[in-house]
């Protein structure tokens, strides 16, 4: 089965960190008219709003995406609605139901309208217990402890069924803990990777919720964009993987991305207070195996931690002074 042109992209949680970053890079290269921004309940940016089609969408109801798909002839659609680690152990029901009710009524469509692709990210989270939590390879045990991690594997599973048994072209990739300074990240464990930049800035002091030597894998947004982008136009005749690709980056432990930013601002303060996210943290790998995403659709990440570092505390520190941190 080949790949089938990408022309009208429906993005379902827009809104959220990735969603709104990758929202703007779609519109950039498919056209803005090209690129639907759907969102559920949080109010998008001016930005998302006016550069091209916004529409209100809770993917939880088949027939709100249906409607969206038939106005805007849309022929692939990134799902990338859900609940994330540490909100998902608060309310687990509602991200069962959005994580995989979401993706499925997507996988449907793409089965009755004859979509041309599907793309639905993975975590880090898809493993916990028996995996080898360090180089973690493509393939091994995924028992992960965390509804949201229980719901990343069920969804890879389902992808990959839609693949065999309907001939959907349905892809994934298994996102580190992405660091960005556009849109604040809602409710994962990795999102202290993300706060610790904006407190530096703010404050130069942090209170960090999982303990100095808690390594994990990360990325930076503009890796995850061109990882995303670059899957969706990889040729579907070289995959042998769907919905699951592993995907590195940089491994770092708490401390040494504090000391990372310590380079730039000496003062910086760090105090580590670990709570229930602690458990998740210790749950995931510190570094995994993406050979197969690098072989299969030649993927090799650009940035290192120290760029990384640079880049996030000079857009912060211009936004800081303007007086506009948060947007
Ligand atoms: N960043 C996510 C989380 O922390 C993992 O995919 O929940």
């Amino acid at each position: 089965m080949a790949s089938k042109e990408i022309k009208n992209i429906l993005v379902t949680g827009s809104v959220g960190q990735i969603g709104s970053e990758l929202t703007m890079a779609l519109r950039e290269k498919y056209g803005a008219g090209n690129v639907v921004a759907a969102g559920n309940r949080s109010k998008p940016s001016d930005e998302l709003k006016n550069s091209g089609p916004f529409e209100w969408v809770n993917v939880v109801d088949i027939m709100q995406i249906v409607d969206v798909v038939r106005r805007y002839d849309i022929d692939t659609i990134v799902n990338m609605s859900a609940l994330l680690s540490a909100v998902g152990e608060r309310n687990p029901m509602l991200c069962w139901d959005v994580n995989i009710n979401g993706l499925i009524n997507t996988l449907e469509i793409a089965r009755i309208f004859e979509l041309n692709q599907v793309l639905c990210p993975s975590s880090i989270a898809v493993w916990g217990d028996y995996a080898p939590l360090e180089n973690t390879p493509q393939e091994t045990v995924l028992k992960p402890t965390t509804m949201y991690g229980t719901t990343k594997v069920a969804g890879e599973l389902l992808c990959d069924y839609y693949v065999r048994r309907y001939g959907v072209d349905a892809r994934g990739l298994r996102y580190p803990g992405i660091v960005s300074a556009e849109t604040l990240p809602g409710g994962g464990t990795t999102d202290f990777a993300v706060w610790i930049y904006y407190k530096a800035i703010e404050e130069k002091k942090y209170e960090c919720f999982v303990r100095d030597d808690t390594r994990l894998p990360m990325m930076y947004m503009p890796d995850c964009l061109k990882a995303t982008i670059d899957l969706m136009e990889a040729d579907f005749d070289k995959l042998k993987h769907h919905g699951d690709f592993n995907l590195g980056s940089m491994s770092f432990s708490a401390a040494e991305l504090a000391a990372d930013i310590r380079k730039h601002i000496p003062e910086f303060e760090v105090t580590y207070v670990p709570d229930e996210r602690q458990k998740i943290a210790d749950s995931w790998p510190s570094s995994v195996d993406d050979t197969a995403a690098r072989e299969e659709w030649g993927w090799s990440p650009d940035y290192d931690l120290s760029e990384m570092t640079r880049d996030m505390l000079t857009t912060l520190q211009k936004r800081h002074d303007e007086g506009k941190l948060y947007g």
